[in-house]
Formats: structure tokens, sequence, C-alpha cells
């Protein structure tokens, strides 16, 4: 939330505020908060990556060039290991999409079963919980494959847990549960430590197929001096001996470069044999030489945190732009709403007066800024309040952050002034 000292909205007329939204409409602006993508400054970071290898492909003393290596190499799955937190030999590392691992673990889950096929989750009537509001795309990928989403709600310190365990512990249809645990899409709260280590004691009451999906997509991804503190889930599956309850991802995607990255899967030695066993049919290999060249940029002690750091460099005065012009256009009393102010990750979320998102958002698509579908943010698109509204500011330029800021909060403010005169 918003830690600055009350405020008020400088006060404007519904005439007014009508007419500055037609000026805006006028004005012909073509400006994108959609999605979380790195800008062009951010991706220059890595274009060292293309000529970094020379003419040594070797990495661990295989050729990178030719098949094999079905989980990757040991020092690029010790990357993955730094960023997942746990050992390199828990960790497989694959291709250059993070997602497109989770995806291929919940139909292995779904569809083959994680213990053989009288364990798939298919033969009952799965569901997932879905902490909202939560990624697009993991609600997007569990209705694809027909697993029915159980919105739970996200809460400062993460998913309400209260909840989570009696879904949990009375429904053994209870198959699995998202969770981005830092700087979370796309409010960027952190999960608590009480709250990861009731999240690890899950699997001595879940079903033996109950996976969580730790998508630690933003692990590395601080913006201040005083990052949020994440607990080792994987130490505390260990010490509850729930380690199979545990799938993790993370990729590089937004250190490196977004489409060229690589992705990692971490869990039990157990899981990912079984995880190896279903690989193996759809692929010979990842791609080692991609591996090799993040090992390259990577690999030092020092490198991710030094890269990290140039990363925030060019991020944080975006997140900067968009506090200051909430702050400024709407005041810290409530009246229009509140917002996030994340320490980290890639969005912050906005939550309007209930009721006023999706035409906030029709809004602000007629005055030429695009902004994520009302509702995306949760399972079916059904936000039951209609009152939360994704921001991403890191792909535009800061003057243009600027100007689709101002183009929100005049949205906002008209959405607000329309619904105070009918109510
Ligand atoms: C929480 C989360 N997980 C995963 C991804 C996608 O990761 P990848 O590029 O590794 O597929 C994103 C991208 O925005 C994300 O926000």
């Amino acid at each position: 939330m918003s830690d600055l000292a009350s405020t008020t909205a400088p006060a404007a007329s519904l005439d007014e505020l009508e007419q500055a939204h037609a000026d805006l409409v006028a004005a012909g602006l073509d400006l994108d908060l959609t999605r979380g993508k790195p800008g062009a400054d951010q991706l220059d970071l890595s274009t060292d990556l293309d000529g970094i290898i020379g003419d040594d492909w070797m990495l661990d003393g295989v050729d990178t060039r030719n098949y094999g290596s079905l989980d990757g190499l040991p020092s690029i799955k010790a990357i993955g290991g730094r960023l997942l937190g746990m050992p390199a030999t828990n960790v497989l590392a694959g291709g250059n999409s993070s997602l497109e691992l989770m995806g291929r673990y919940l139909v292995h889950a779904h569809v083959f079963g994680v213990g053989g096929p009288d364990t798939a989750w298919n033969r009952g009537q799965p569901k997932m919980l879905c902490p909202v509001p939560g990624y697009d795309r993991h609600f997007s990928l569990t209705e694809h494959l027909g697993i029915e989403m159980v919105p739970v709600e996200l809460t400062e310190d993460g998913p309400d847990m209260d909840r989570v365990e009696e879904l949990v512990g009375n429904d053994h249809d209870v198959v699995g549960m998202w969770c981005v645990p830092k700087y979370a899409n796309p409010t960027g709260i952190t999960y608590a430590t009480e709250v990861v280590r009731r999240l690890a004691r899950l699997g001595q009451v879940a079903s033996d197929h109950f996976r969580i999906m730790w998508d630690n997509a933003y692990a590395v991804h601080d913006l201040t001096d005083q990052p949020d503190y994440l607990e080792s889930i994987f130490t505390e599956a260990e010490v509850n001996g729930t380690q199979d309850s545990v799938v993790q991802f993370a990729s590089t995607s937004k250190i490196t470069l977004a489409g060229s990255g690589v992705a990692f899967l971490g869990t039990s030695l157990g899981n990912l044999a079984a995880f190896r066993d279903h690989l193996q049919y759809f692929t010979i290999g990842p791609d080692k030489v991609n591996h090799l060249r993040h090992v390259r940029k990577l690999g030092g002690s020092r490198a991710i945190g030094d890269h990290m750091a140039a990363q925030a460099e060019l991020i944080r005065p975006k997140f900067a732009i968009v506090q200051e012009v909430l702050a400024d256009g709407l005041g810290d009393d409530g009246r229009h709403g509140h917002w996030s102010t994340p320490s980290g990750g890639y969005f912050v979320s906005f939550w309007s007066r209930p009721g006023l998102a999706g035409e906030i958002v029709d809004l602000a698509a007629r005055a030429g800024v695009k902004l994520t579908p009302a509702g995306a943010a949760f399972p079916y698109g059904d936000d039951p309040d209609d009152s939360h509204i994704r921001l991403a500011p890191t792909y535009p330029a800061q003057d243009d952050v600027r100007r689709a800021m101002e183009v929100f909060v005049t949205c906002v403010k008209l959405a607000t002034a329309r619904a105070d005169t009918t109510s």
C-alpha cells in the first residue's frame, strides 16, 4: 500500500473530467502498460551473450552443440540452484520458458500421473488453489487443461493460509496450488516466513499427488537496497519431509533476454526422475549452447547480483513515476482506490472502488492507453469486485510511463466521479 501521508486528490468537477478525457481521446495516444516485458535498455545489458562463446563450445567436458543431457549440465544447473535456493542436483535446466516447464509438469501430473497412471489428476475432479489476484497465464494454462480453479485471497503476507489448510485438508481433489512467492505478479508482495512454513507443511495432510507450483519468477528482482526476504521452501520442506509436494520454477527471462533465457525446474530427486521419464518423449535435450552462454555470463559468484543491480537502475525510475503520478493525482485518502508499492518485481496493483475496474480500463483504451483487461488476474477472468487493475511499467520509456499514468489517473477520477453522481 502507499505509505505516503494522507492527502486528497486535486478536485475537479465531473464536466471537467469528461472534457479532460475527451481531449485525451482526441490526442490519439498509443501507449501500452499491459505486459511485464523488459525494456530495450534492459535487454541491451545482455547483448554480450551473442559472441560470448567464441570457438570453445565445451561445457563440463561436453560439446554443447550436440544432442543430449536431458536435464542440463552441472554448471547451468548450479545457476538454477542459486535462483531456486537448492542443490544443483535437484534442478533441471530446460529451454527458454519456465511457463512451458510448468505446463509440461502439469501435463505430467494431470494426464500421466506423478506416480504412474493411477495417480493422474484427471482420474478425479482435480482442483487447483489460485491465490488472487495472481498471474493470468497460470490461470489460462490451468483452465486449458480443464482443471477447476479455486480462488484464495492473497493477503499482504501471502495466501490466506487458514483457508488453504481447510481446503487442502478436507478435499483430496485439491491436487495443487499456484504460488508466486516473491514480488508476486501482480501485487508485488512477498510471502512471510510463517506462510512459507505453513505451505511446506501442507504435504503432510494433502494427497500424495498434491503439488505446490512454486513459481519464483522474481527471485532476484529487487528494486531497493532493502530487498524482501523469502524463506527457503526447500529447506522447510526438508524439515517436514514434504519435498515431493513442492516443485519450484524460475528462469532468466527477466535477467538476460526474455525470449532467449534459460528456464529451471527444481524439486525432490524422486519427482525429478519421474519428470525426466516424462520429458524424454518430447526432447532429446535442451539448448545447451544457450546454457553455455548463460554459464559464461552468469557463472561468476557476483555476476547475477551485479547484473540485477544494473537492471534495477533502469527499472526503479519507472516504478517511482508510477507511485508519484498516482499519489499526486489520486491522493492517499482511499477515495479513488489504493495501490501497491512493491520493493521488486515487475508490477504494481491498483484497486479501484468496487465496480469500476472494467470502466477504467475501457476509458483508458479509448484514450490510447492499453491496460491488462480488468479481471485478468483472477481465474476465469472474474474479479468479483471488478476492482483490480495490473500496471506494468517496465517496457515503455520513462516519458511514456508518465504520460500513460497521467491518462490512467484521469480515467480513475472520471469513473469515480461518474459513480459519485449516480449513487
Ligand atoms: C509469475 C511469472 N511466471 C512466469 C512468467 C514467464 O516466465 P518465462 O518467461 O520463464 O516463461 C512470468 C512472466 O511475466 C511471470 O510473471
